[in-house]
């Protein structure tokens, strides 16, 4: 890697300001902030235990959800700092702010291999404009900056940008953390020259998220496999009737784009040819929105390539499984993003989950290197237990993608160089 990464530090005694990603999902209950998934926290668990053997004084800097300047207590960082100091098996102190004195005296009285978590620093306004003087006030305590956030590494924000510049003027060095170097080697080096056939994967609600990692991916993959809503913009695209599917009809020369690059390059480019279809009813329930709660009555497989004018496409179909099934057996190296279908609803959810069973298989049986993009794809892996099936699972969502549409990462482009 051209980045610094923590093994090329010397850390003994000195304050390391670590920015992590925690932005974990968290339910309200009897009152109290509960962790529901905290792989987020597992996966950095390599880097803080690596910094604390070498002797640092850990800060850790996080944000938790959108709180917009506000010191919204349902998003306090304070229930990871207890479930921190399960993982890592050693105390893990609070501090109730990012900036300011307390926290200065805090993080100036701790010792080698001791850890500090410091309050969610969206509670100020000046994180997300990535304000120099509140970058000036977070790199108070650090001596070293580490970037182990890669779920963040796509924003320009103080705690994973300004800081970095901050402490890199003074001298100081800035590194990547384990976590944030396996997610550009397998995001990144490993796809640049991948084993061939190198078969991707791409799903989710709508084209225009994937437009330029489909664009990218034209260049590089042997076969792209195409599900989830965004399929129903293809058919749109090809003149079929998509009925009450998710659609972008604004989006249809994108598509027709897609197509022909692949046609050009060579690239197989496959599309749902069955699928499982619903008529949708909303219901009296409301969601966490506010919005009604949409039902799918009716389901049943569609042969057709036109969508019926009551329906929705809602999954792939079973010889849509099939096809896919036998590319990604085939493959070499696997790229995989986005589910096949509304796979939150178990109804519509075996399209995904039979996707999943056929990465994990081709991992397992025939040595393809397996890398799942993040997000929703990882969701569907880890409910279907498959998660230590693949070969990498990233944390990332947004980033992820960008990362993979080839864009510059600012979280990465700040750290220094070797
Ligand atoms: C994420 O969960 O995608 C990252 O933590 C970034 O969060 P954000 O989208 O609120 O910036
Ligand atoms: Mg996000």
């Amino acid at each position: 890697m051209a980045k610094l990464t923590v093994r090329d530090l010397n850390v003994r005694g000195k304050r390391v300001f670590v920015r992590v990603d925690y932005n974990v999902p968290l339910e309200e209950k009897d009152g109290q902030m509960v962790i529901t998934d905290d792989t987020r926290i597992k996966e950095t668990l390599p880097t803080l235990k690596y910094l604390i053997g070498q002797g640092g004084r850990l800060i850790l800097a996080a944000h938790l959800g959108r709180p917009k300047g506000q010191r919204d207590p349902s998003m306090s960082l304070r229930p990871i700092a207890a479930r921190l100091a399960d993982l890592l098996g050693r105390p893990v102190a609070f501090a109730d702010d990012c900036i300011g004195e307390k926290v200065e005296k805090t993080a100036g009285a701790l010792k080698d291999g001791d850890v500090l978590l410091l309050e969610n620093v969206r509670y100020y306004n000046e994180e997300e404009k990535n304000d120099p003087a509140f970058a000036e006030k977070l790199a108070k305590v650090a001596e070293v900056y580490v970037n182990d956030a890669f779920g963040a590494a796509h924003r320009a924000h103080a705690s994973t940008e300004g800081v970095a510049r901050v402490v890199a003027k003074r001298g100081g060095k800035c590194a990547a953390g384990l976590l944030m170097e396996r997610e550009l080697k397998f995001l990144g080096e490993e796809l640049e020259k991948p084993a061939r056939p190198f078969v991707v994967i791409l799903g989710g609600a709508k084209v225009s998220d994937k437009i330029k990692v489909i664009d990218r991916l034209l260049d590089k993959a042997d076969a792209i496999l195409i599900g989830g809503a965004m399929a129903y913009t293809f058919r749109l695209a090809q003149g079929f009737k998509t009925g009450k599917s998710l659609v972008e009809p604004d989006k249809t020369d994108v598509a027709k784009a897609a197509i022909a690059k692949a046609t050009t390059k060579n690239v197989k480019f496959l599309l749902p040819v069955d699928d499982i279809i619903g008529t949708p009813v909303k219901t009296d329930k409301l969601d966490k929105k506010g919005k009604p709660v949409i039902e799918y009555k009716n389901s049943r497989t569609n042969r057709d390539m036109n969508c019926p004018d009551d329906a929705a496409g809602l999954d792939i179909g079973l010889a849509t499984i099939q096809a896919y099934s036998n590319e990604i057996a085939k493959a070499k190296t696997i790229l995989w993003n986005g589910p096949m279908g509304l796979f939150e609803n178990k109804e519509f959810s075996i399209g995904t989950n039979a996707v999943a069973l056929a990465v994990a298989d081709a991992t397992e049986k025939s040595g393809a290197k397996s890398i799942i993009g993040g997000g929703d794809s990882v969701k569907a892996l880890n409910k279907a237990k498959l998660g230590d099936k693949v070969t990498f699972m990233s944390t990332g969502g947004g980033a992820s993608l960008e990362f993979l549409e080839g864009a510059v990462l600012p979280g990465v482009a700040a750290l220094s160089d070797k």
